[in-house]
């Protein structure tokens, strides 16, 4: 497998990812995607719509706003108990969260979400666990650090009033689940998907994209009867798993972490965990939130969340079942997974990333065999193209380099025009994974490409 160390460089090298406002020194855990790796997030992001909006029976999508009323995250507890258990080295002052300290000491054999942060800290100090900067024995004791970014508005400076990015984007669908139940005459069971950014003020190193100021989500909330959450529980357990095996994840780099330690109104919780190059981890979780988050937006708006059952007249505030998803996870996880090398018949050794066709940045490259011959004639295979789909231009270097940087993010096909386009009306059309090559007539050109990747 691939080391992160090794990945982080192979992302900017090829395009993937680079580090946030890199010419002034980068941002901790801040990171911008290049012009390969924006396609392969787009690639994720359509599939889980497709999947957990569009073939979902009665679900629908919003946009929610990033800013909301405060009084939102005082009803969903953010304010109160959004937080991470802090310990700073008193030497070196370099911050720590005192649950992943102990993790990492005991290589994931201690459970942290059992122990209360007087179990932590006597954990730190009986395991004389040091800091792992400056090595040495001496934290301050554990203190809960909030990790919304807050900022301000107001056009005056006495009248700012404090809000906040919002630290997920559930909030958006608890608050609008009225509003889109009532504009669609929606029945229950029914679900709302959204995409969007979300911010912490995440204090520990990052892991590449794995941990991030700023990130993705993709989330899902299924309102549905008390009585019926376990069921869907399950069936969105499993939904899950269907989705990272259409992204074509392996079995054995998958896993279910079924939580020991509950929140207080969850009735249910587990994580999916991927096989990452630092061990299993969490790229999305499943919670079964019973009727917490509606009751306490309608405690503290004053407005009614009751769902009225249009056959019993039966009145009650719905369960929701929620899909959490972090793009960027899932996104790690993809090149984790893609990333392959191959030892060539001559001796060389090619960078592959065996995307599916689905999830591939660029579907198919054009290359003319020689610029000045081919040129104009493979300008216009690329405007057929890529009307159709993302389509790679390329008339640089040798066709065998071509060929390997297109492996290097992942192309499916590479289309070669020559003397024979000009003459026959013929292309060949290199596979990534198997390196055949075959002919195919020009005007069967976008037929082929489509049935081969299934657009
Ligand atoms: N609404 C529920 C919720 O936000 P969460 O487990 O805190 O639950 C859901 O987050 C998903 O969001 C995670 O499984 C992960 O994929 C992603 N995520 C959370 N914090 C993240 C961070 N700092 N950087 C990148 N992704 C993150």
């Amino acid at each position: 497998m691939i080391t992160m160390e090794k990945l982080v460089s192979f992302c900017k090298e090829k395009g993937f990812i680079f580090a946030g406002s890199e010419i002034y020194g980068g941002l901790a855990n801040a990171w911008d995607y290049g012009p390969i790796g924006v396609e392969l997030k787009n690639n994720i992001k359509k599939m889980w719509w497709k999947k957990f909006v569009q073939e979902s029976e009665n679900s629908h999508g919003v946009d929610a706003a990033i800013l909301m009323n405060p009084k939102v995250w005082e009803a969903s507890g953010h304010l109160a108990s959004f937080t991470d258990p802090l310990m700073d080295c008193k030497e070196c002052k370099a911050r720590f969260r005192a649950d992943n300290l102990i993790k990492e000491f005991s290589k994931g054999q201690a459970n942290t979400d059992l122990m209360t942060n007087e179990e932590m800290s006597n954990y730190v100090k009986e395991n004389n666990i040091p800091c792992p900067l400056c090595k040495k024995h001496n934290f301050t004791p554990i203190r809960q650090f909030n990790l919304m970014f807050e900022t301000t508005r107001g056009v005056v400076k006495e009248s700012q009033n404090t809000i906040y990015l919002r630290p997920e984007t559930a909030q958006g669908e608890y608050v609008n689940f009225l509003n889109v139940q009532r504009s669609l005459r929606l029945k229950l069971p029914f679900g709302i998907g959204q995409i969007g950014k979300a911010f912490r003020n995440e204090i520990t190193p990052g892991n590449f994209t794995f941990r991030t100021i700023e990130f993705e989500q993709m989330e899902h909330q299924w309102f549905c009867k008390p009585g019926e959450d376990e069921k869907y529980y399950a069936l969105y357990k499993q939904k899950a798993y269907d989705f990272y095996k259409a992204l074509g994840f392996n079995d054995e780099h998958l896993k279910f972490h079924d939580h020991d330690k509950l929140a207080h109104y969850a009735k249910a919780a587990c994580d999916v965990c991927y096989l990452f190059p630092f061990g299993f981890d969490e790229i999305n979780g499943i919670h079964n939130r019973t009727n917490f988050d509606l009751t306490r937006h309608e405690s503290y708006s004053g407005k009614s969340m009751e769902y009225i059952d249009p056959i019993s007249n039966e009145k009650f505030i719905p369960y929701v079942i929620e899909a959490s998803f972090g793009a960027d996870r899932v996104a790690l996880a993809a090149l984790i997974e893609a990333y392959d090398t191959e030892t060539l018949e001559d001796g060389t050794v090619r960078e592959v990333m065996r995307f599916t066709p689905e999830l591939a940045p660029f579907k198919v490259a054009v290359f003319p065999l020689i610029k000045k011959t081919h040129g104009e004639k493979a300008d216009q295979v690329y405007s057929m193209l890529s009307k159709e789909v993302r389509t790679f231009y390329d008339e640089t270097a040798s066709i065998g380099k071509r060929y390997r940087r297109q492996d290097s993010i992942g192309t499916p096909f590479c289309v070669t025009i020559d003397d024979e386009t000009l003459t026959n009306g013929t292309v060949t059309v290199r596979e990534r994974d198997s390196m055949k090559q075959e002919i195919v007539k020009l005007d069967n050109l976008v037929a082929y490409v489509s049935s081969k990747i299934k657009i």
